[in-house]
């Protein structure tokens, strides 16, 4: 229907089900992208849940069923630490998976993290126009997660990105978060067509319930600022994520 976002919601009984989930969910739409048009543009999210995930990536049966030569990767957001910092979200990902995956170096576009976060910034926000050029974000796939304040790729709760709609990608300074970030806006976000939420664990729980189920308010709440133009979302969820949700959501 006109205006309404089409929107999954998926409860798994574990983290290792929702990953294979999430995994397939992966292959599947790699291979209708390169099909459809003969590229896959893919966010990858940080954190820890995703790690599962990547990792089944980048082993049998997955790894052989993904047409990686068609892949470019991005990421929705990162840490602004250096790259073999434990906390980089590139890391992480180069740990899992990129090491495991047939990719050449031009397929891969880690967040810059070696100059000023302002300078990064711009610079990624360069990367993804001339990715992407001459027309608008449009990743076939994006990833992301849920921080038990509702943040998601990192968008906090009362930070200036959240309004950002001219902006792809912006630099984040929280008090609250011991090192700055970059992320990429609402808008580019929300341009892609199918977007997957990996959440688990009981204390990510009251902040699915308000993402989901609760009042609009994304300033506070901004998880719900996704909310993709034509595309489509998916919540993949364990059980204990999925605890506080009515019937009606699961
Ligand atoms: C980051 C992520 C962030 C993450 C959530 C959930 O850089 O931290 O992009 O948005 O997805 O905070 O993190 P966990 O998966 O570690 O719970």
């Amino acid at each position: 229907m006109a205006g309404e976002v089409r929107r999954r919601v998926a409860v798994f009984d574990d983290e290792e089900e929702l990953s294979l989930a999430a995994a397939g969910l992966f292959a599947l739409q790699a291979r209708r992208a390169t099909v459809s048009r003969g590229r896959c543009d893919v966010l990858l999210s940080g954190g820890e849940t995703p790690r599962r995930c990547y990792l089944m990536l980048g082993a049998e049966p997955l790894v052989s069923s993904i047409p990686w030569g068609a892949l470019h990767l991005f990421w929705g957001d990162e840490r602004h630490v250096p790259h073999d910092d434990p906390r980089s979200n590139y890391g992480m990902a180069l740990r899992t998976l990129l090491r495991r995956a047939p990719l050449g170096e031009a397929q891969v576009h880690p967040v810059p993290c070696a100059g000023t976060v302002q300078g990064d910034a711009l610079a990624y926000e360069q990367e993804l126009r001339n990715h992407f050029a001459p027309g608008p974000a449009a990743f076939d796939l994006c990833f992301l997660g849920l921080g038990e304040d509702g943040h998601t790729a990192s968008l906090f709760p009362g930070t200036p990105a959240l309004r950002e709609r001219e902006r792809w990608v912006c630099e984040v300074q929280v008090p609250s978060q011991r090192f700055d970030r970059i992320t990429l806006t609402a808008p580019v976000l929300n341009a892609s067509s199918v977007i997957v939420f990996l959440v688990t664990g009981g204390a990510k729980a009251p902040a699915v319930k308000e993402v989901l189920e609760g009042e609009r308010d994304p300033q506070r709440v901004p998880a719900q600022l996704i909310e993709p133009t034509q595309g489509r979302v998916v919540w993949l969820l364990d059980r204990d994520a999925a605890r506080l949700l009515s019937q009606t959501t699961r």
